[in-house]
């Protein structure tokens, strides 16, 4: 395993990046509304990337071993899907809740950050889920500091989720990020206090946990990008890219529209 460690260069344009990752989110905010298709949402997002930004979405053509291409520039994930839905002619209702995930490459370097999005007004439930998910991503943000583990991430994670009646997914995970889309190391969003890997300054990865109102088991669907929860239940993702400083962590992935980070 290599863990790249950046450098005041390479964290530079990682700020650039994460920032244009997430005002990507800031400009389709308003088009997340009933009656929009998710395919709009990828146009919009797609024009604004290569046109605007001059981004490129990472997700595009993405071919990791064993996958066939991935055809659109962004993710969206409706209710019961998990991660990875492939944006088409599906219209968003009243009472959906959405992930959508954007990675930009700015200069060689990426960003990659999620959010949830209401369409009309959730049901409790639903908003409960999404909520807790975020309180969680957070959960997580903050063990993050030298010498910290990743374990100390995965666990904090976990506790928060589960202690809410929730379920966490196993098989996807945060992964270290820079001028490579996913590297090393894995960010596990399970696992124990004090185990994994120690935390060093200059490391950039993601967190982003997804986790289930219901049980934790996953179906791969037949397109074989779009994964959702076995028994059918919601689901909910968020993602920040961070770097770990001297002091503790700098999220990356910021710009007006952020949501504020939850501490406790
Ligand atoms: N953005 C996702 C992540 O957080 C990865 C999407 S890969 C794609 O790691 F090919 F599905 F777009
Ligand atoms: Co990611
Ligand atoms: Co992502």
């Amino acid at each position: 395993m290599t863990i790249s460690i950046k450098n005041n260069d390479d964290i530079k344009k990682m700020r650039v990046a994460g920032k244009l990752a997430s005002e990507v989110l800031d400009f389709i905010t308003p088009f997340v509304k009933p009656g929009i298709s998710t395919e709009e949402l990828d146009q919009l997002c797609h024009n604004f990337m290569v046109n605007e930004q001059n981004t490129i979405p990472a997700p595009l053509n993405y071919a990791p071993p064993g996958h066939a291409p991935y055809p659109k520039s962004i993710c969206t994930s409706v209710n019961n899907q998990i991660c990875h839905g492939i944006p088409g002619d599906r219209i968003l209702k009243k009472g959906d809740i959405i992930n959508i995930d954007i990675t930009v490459i700015k200069d060689s370097y990426h960003g990659d950050t999620s959010r949830m999005f209401y369409v009309g007004e959730p049901s409790i439930q639903a908003k409960r889920l999404c909520e807790i998910t975020y309180q969680s991503m957070w959960k997580g943000i903050q063990q993050v500091k030298p010498g910290a583990t990743l374990g100390d991430i995965g666990a904090s994670i976990q506790e928060f989720a589960e202690d809410n009646g929730f379920s966490v997914v196993r098989e996807f995970c945060g992964h270290g990020i820079g001028t490579v889309f996913h590297e090393d190391p894995q960010i596990l969003h399970y696992g124990k206090k004090g185990e994994g890997l120690k935390l060093k300054e200059g490391m950039t990865f993601t967190i982003e946990p997804m986790i289930n109102a219901g049980k934790k088991e996953i179906r791969m669907l037949p397109d074989g990008w779009t994964v959702v929860t076995k028994d059918r239940s919601l689901s909910a993702q968020w993602e920040h890219t961070i770097l770990v400083t001297h002091e503790g962590y700098e999220v990356l992935t910021k710009s007006s529209g952020t949501p504020a980070p939850f501490l406790d």
